[in-house]
């Protein structure tokens, strides 16, 4: 039996509904220490520090990218001095893009860990997300350890997995909320539409567990494994395509 099944653990200095998502009745992410589960689950579970330090193109791809604390984690851990020149790309999707200040205020508990990642981003965030429309929008973020290739996708999930895709993505970010709160972020055609997308080899985690994301995973063609959870979590998934 798990302890936290596929709940997000909230802290009890900061009210529920500030670190809500309304549309689902779910977290963004845990706000006691949100920042370190991204790092274990997302960039640890891909083994990001290291694949990263190949350099050449690399593409990350997540679903739900709701406050943006994703990227600037994975942002923290390029490599000063990779071995070849980094050219990252980064492609997400997000029905409900959220305003500038409601960011910056979710994320002020790693204001300081993030520091000038988290200025620059809230400012190219503000630009970006002015001009946003339905479908895919892109552009040049620049950031210290170099420009990334932004693209997110405005609209709903359900949409997005019906476009047709290339094989690209070498890393997913599966972060749509629990299961139980969000069935659909995890349903059959979405995990078929990431598989179409991913690469040979290429990787994914998620911080559940929930048995049906491992058997959708499954059916989609992916090769899944059970790891060790953070914190209080029992479990979390990663798994790659053959
Ligand atoms: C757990 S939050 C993501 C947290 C995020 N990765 C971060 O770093 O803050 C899940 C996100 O998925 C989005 N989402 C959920 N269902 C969706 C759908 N059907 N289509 C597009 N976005 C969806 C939500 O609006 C929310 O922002």
């Amino acid at each position: 039996m798990q302890l936290f099944p596929e709940k997000r653990i909230w802290s009890s200095d900061i009210s529920l509904t500030e670190h809500q998502n309304p549309h689902y009745g779910d977290l963004y992410f845990s706000s006691d220490d949100g920042m370190d589960e991204t790092m274990y689950v997302f960039i640890q579970g891909n083994e990001l520090e290291t694949r990263l330090q190949k350099g050449g193109d690399f593409h990350v791809g997540e679903t739900g990218f709701g406050t943006g604390l994703n990227l600037l984690s994975l942002l923290t851990v390029i490599p000063e001095n990779p071995e070849k020149i980094l050219n990252l790309s980064y492609s997400t999707v997000e029905k409900y893009p959220l305003e500038t200040e409601r960011i910056r205020s979710l994320l002020l508990p790693f204001k300081k860990r993030l520091g000038d990642l988290l200025t620059l981003f809230l400012k190219q965030w503000d630009e970006f997300r002015t001009s946003l429309a339905p479908g895919w929008n892109t552009a040049t973020w620049t950031f210290p350890g170099g420009d990334i290739r932004f693209r997110l996708y405005f609209g709903d999930v359900l949409e997005w997995c019906l476009e047709e895709a290339d094989p690209s993505v070498d890393a997913w970010f599966l972060d749509g909320h629990s299961p139980d709160k969000n069935p659909e972020i995890w349903s059959l055609p979405v995990m078929e539409s990431l598989y179409r997308r991913t690469k040979v080899n290429g990787t994914l985690a998620t911080f559940t567990s929930a048995g049906v994301v491992k058997q959708t995973l499954r059916a989609a063609g992916f090769t899944i494994k059970r790891k060790s959870g953070f914190a209080r979590k029992r479990h979390m998934i990663s798994g790659f395509k053959s």
